[in-house]
């Protein structure tokens, strides 16, 4: 049975007081509810910085944390960089890689993600991987074979023990910070388009074992019609991750 999943990705956003209290905020919230979450996973990543301050909340909370990026490097002289071994150290378990931020701005390619892929996996870190088009793609209406270029370059070459590790995030780039989310019909087709790929490439069970989340201005509003979708799993927010009652309320519609 494949996990629902609500990720917070909190972006360069909070100081670390803001942080903790954010966590503790919603820490209150999910100790208030007494439903068993045990097909649901709730994924809060801050930036590195947070990582260790909220340990502490996360160890007796039902969210895990993730980093918001690695290295594509295995350890030396890089200078600013965090490693997927470092994580690990850490007990973090997932690493949001390849967010559309990541490629943009700071020109990260598939071959490049291809690397933190294999170095996530190689140290026991689920690599929550997002891919989506750009809005010019869509208007081509080539985004699927975009998307399946993104997954070919750094992903599709895991073994099948090791992809049913991966989580991916679908995240159409028009959708993402714009307040414009994508419809649940145009979500569901892209995520479908993605199942059928990773069922061609591993088998019917891998592919109905791995959670594919949406992402791009998910909010308390939009989140139920996108979850009651059969081949969306979960989210993938950003903005609306930073106020705990609507980012509750997202992880409350996914139970
Ligand atoms: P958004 O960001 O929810 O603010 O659109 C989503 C993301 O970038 O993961």
């Amino acid at each position: 049975m494949r996990q629902r999943i609500v990720a917070g990705n909190w972006k360069m956003n909070l100081t670390v007081k803001e942080g903790l209290k954010l966590a503790e905020d919603l820490q209150k919230l999910l100790s208030s509810n007494t439903i068993y979450y045990s097909d649901t996973t709730f994924i809060l990543a801050p930036s590195f910085l947070h990582l260790l301050s909220l340990k502490e909340i996360s160890d007796r909370s039902v969210f895990v944390l993730a980093a918001q990026n690695i290295s594509d490097k295995e350890k030396g002289a890089f200078t600013g960089e965090v490693s997927a071994a470092m994580l690990a150290s850490a007990e973090i378990k997932y690493a949001i890689i390849g967010h559309s931020e990541r490629r943009l701005l700071f020109h990260e390619s598939n071959e490049m993600l291809k690397s933190k892929i294999n170095l996530a996996i190689a140290n026991q870190i689920s690599p929550i991987f997002c891919c989506g088009e750009p809005l010019d793609v869509r208007e081509n209406n080539t985004e699927m074979d975009f998307v399946l270029r993104q997954l070919d370059e750094s992903l599709f070459h895991l073994e099948e023990a090791q992809i049913k590790n991966v989580i991916i995030a679908y995240e159409p780039i028009w959708a993402i910070g714009t307040g414009q989310t994508a419809t649940p019909e145009q979500a569901e087709e892209m995520h479908r388009f993605i199942r059928t790929k990773v069922e061609q490439k591993y088998s019917p069970e891998t592919a109905e074992a791995i959670s594919i989340l949406y992402g791009g201005s998910v909010n308390p509003k939009t989140a139920n019609s996108l979850f009651s979708q059969q081949n969306i799993d979960g989210a993938l927010v950003g903005g609306a991750s930073l106020v705990a009652e609507d980012f509750f309320k997202i992880m409350m519609d996914i139970i």
